[in-house]
């Protein structure tokens, strides 16, 4: 018999609980009565790693000395991968040696880089509605305040700087940046990033740009990296979206060598890096960019979300549901529909997943996020059709 008396800690509480234990559980409830489910809920590439980067990961998990403990900062010829890539897809000149290191994915990255900055007590500045983990596993794990920067129609998706407090500003540790945005598939033009980096200049916080939409974009659109702009800050990306990896678990972080020295110094304490096999893997989708064009391993990928996109926009507008085109990611962020606005998108959501489609709450990504949705297009282009005539019978 277990008797000791379990107390989670106060920083644990202060996690917040899962908004999507409720509609798995009306999706379970779905399956099981044989209801076909459309899933554009989640961020998850539907398309296969290329070839290339498996055929390489089997030859690189033969050998041996692959086996054995890799390094958390990463192998030298990865973080030297890294270094070329920057040089040809933006120009950057890091050195592999202090300016890189290997991360478990982004979300890892994220995570840890706030366990070497961030006092308790601290501020971090984390866009809302964002990607979660800014707030909880990054900010609230230090036992630090994450001060929200709403992401707004009206300013194109990007936070208002001159409306933070600058008591704020002055007590922020670090912010958490990401363009192209998930959720929003919002863009930041260039001015915009310098904006932003004289705010951390003149303010005293370093910026993390989360990056690992950079490869997913449109119609010409080349994402810059905040390194192009000021190397005082870091960056974070990953071979998830950019080769379809998700579950490989291999990024970088990449910029200001005091901060990478951190970084490494608390990964060296939690993990023992991400496989030898994997990263080298890896090294060959980057070694594949021979110019600052996509290569055809991520073109091929980039090119079927962008008719994606174009199907789920064209059917959005057909059945009078309106929303703009993004440029980048394989999100659509939409208002909901009116009649919905007073019930909130937790409820909009529920009534999707009655017919069978299931797109992610906005609230789900904060509070700002409220009164939207954002569908992912990680299904094929007859799916999303399906889908559109599902969601017409809920809307009109
Ligand atoms: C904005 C953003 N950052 C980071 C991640 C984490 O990606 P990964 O850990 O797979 O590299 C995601 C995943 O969806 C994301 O959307």
């Amino acid at each position: 018999m277990f008797s000791i008396k379990l107390e989670y800690s106060e920083r644990y509480k202060r996690l917040p609980t899962y908004i999507f234990v409720e509609i798995e559980q009306l999706l379970s409830e779905k399956r099981k009565k044989g209801v076909d489910i459309i899933p554009l809920g989640i961020g998850d590439p539907d398309i296969p790693t290329p070839n290339l980067i498996i055929n390489e990961l089997i030859d690189q998990v033969k050998k041996p000395e692959n086996h054995q403990y890799p390094s958390s900062m990463g192998e030298e010829d990865f973080r030297e991968g890294v270094a070329n890539w920057y040089k040809t897809r933006f120009h950057v000149d890091l050195d592999p040696k202090e300016e890189i290191s290997n991360i478990i994915g982004g979300k890892e990255g994220v995570a840890n880089i706030a366990r070497a900055f961030v006092n308790p007590g601290d501020i971090v500045l984390c866009p809302n509605p964002g990607y979660p983990v800014y707030e909880n596993g990054a900010t609230k794990l230090c036992d630090a305040y994450p001060h929200s920067m709403p992401l707004l129609k009206e300013n194109d998706f990007l936070p208002d700087l001159d409306i933070i407090d600058t008591k704020i500003l002055k007590k922020a540790k670090l912010m958490y940046l990401n363009y192209p945005n998930n959720p929003t598939g919002a863009i930041a033009p260039k001015e915009y990033l310098k904006k932003v980096v004289d705010y951390a200049q003149d303010y005293n916080f370093f910026i993390v740009h989360d990056n690992p939409y950079s490869e997913f974009t449109f119609d010409d659109y080349i994402a810059p990296s905040i390194l192009q702009i000021d190397q005082n800050h870091v960056e974070i990306n990953s071979a998830s979206k950019m080769f379809n990896m998700t579950g490989f678990r291999c990024g970088w972080i990449a910029g200001n060598k005091e901060i990478i020295q951190g970084i490494r110094k608390i990964k060296s304490q939690i993990d023992s890096g991400c496989p030898t096999f994997i990263q080298r893997a890896v090294l060959k989708g980057l070694n594949e960019y021979n110019s600052q064009k996509k290569p055809e391993i991520v073109e091929k990928t980039v090119k079927i979300y962008e008719k994606r996109r174009d199907t789920m926009i064209k059917g959005l507008n057909n059945i009078g549901w309106l929303t703009n085109t993004p440029q980048a990611t394989f999100y659509v962020w939409i208002q909901i529909p009116d009649k919905y606005l007073n019930k909130g998108c937790m409820n909009f959501v529920k009534s999707l997943i009655e017919v069978g489609v299931v797109l992610t709450p906005g609230i789900g990504f904060g509070q700002y996020g409220e009164g939207f949705v954002r569908i992912a297009l990680t299904q094929s282009e007859h799916r999303i059709k399906e889908a559109i005539e599902r969601i017409d019978k809920v809307i009109n």
